[in-house]
């Protein structure tokens, strides 16, 4: 079968737009961006794939993109989002995806985490004003665990965890909707 996929990708500092315009290269899937998107551009799309980042605990834009793809006609919902949380704290992941979807959602919508990172270079205002709020907080609290002491370092400077491979598991599963 021969599926119209599209990627509305929606990036502040481009960790996200790297992992989409890969995701587009290795799919021929058309990448637009979150600012382009609206229920006409998504109708008649057999898949809508949404990347966007993790943002205080939320998904960016993730509430407007479903309210246009339930106005609609495209067919299927697919979701990754980028942060700055390691693949490996994979029990921060979970409670991520369990506070932001419905349970009907989780086993419906397929989504996939991709680690990022952060990049105070290319940070809007607001964002590094956000950040200096938790780094300030952190430096506050007492009593801090280990997990704290690790979020306190992680968020002092830019970093970069992103790979490719982190792809490959909604990549292979494009592959597998195709072929059915
Ligand atoms: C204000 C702010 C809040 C963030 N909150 C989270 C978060 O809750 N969880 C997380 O894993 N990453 C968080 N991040 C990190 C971003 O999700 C990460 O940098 C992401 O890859 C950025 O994607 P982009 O480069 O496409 O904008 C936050 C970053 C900022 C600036």
């Amino acid at each position: 079968m021969e599926n119209k996929i599209i990627i509305i990708c929606k990036s502040s500092t481009g960790f996200t737009k790297k992992y989409a315009s890969l995701i587009s290269r290795k799919t021929g899937a058309r990448l637009v961006d979150f600012k382009e998107a609206s229920p006409e551009l998504m109708s008649g799309c057999d898949l809508v794939i949404f990347g966007s980042r993790a943002h205080a605990g939320r998904i960016d834009g993730y509430k407007k993109i479903r309210e246009m793809f339930h106005k609609s006609t495209a067919r299927r919902f697919l979701l990754f989002v980028t942060g700055a949380t390691p693949a490996a704290a994979s029990g921060t992941i979970n409670e991520f995806w369990a506070q932001n979807l419905t349970e009907e959602e989780l086993a419906d919508i397929p989504h996939f985490y991709m680690p990022g990172g952060l990049c105070y270079e290319k940070m809007s205002l607001s964002d590094r004003l956000m950040m200096k709020v938790a780094a300030k907080m952190m430096k506050k609290k007492k009593n801090k665990t280990a997990q704290d002491l690790e979020f306190e370092r992680a968020i002092s400077s830019s970093y970069d965890i992103s790979d490719k491979a982190y792809a490959e598991p909604l990549i292979a599963f494009l592959s597998s909707i195709r072929e059915s």
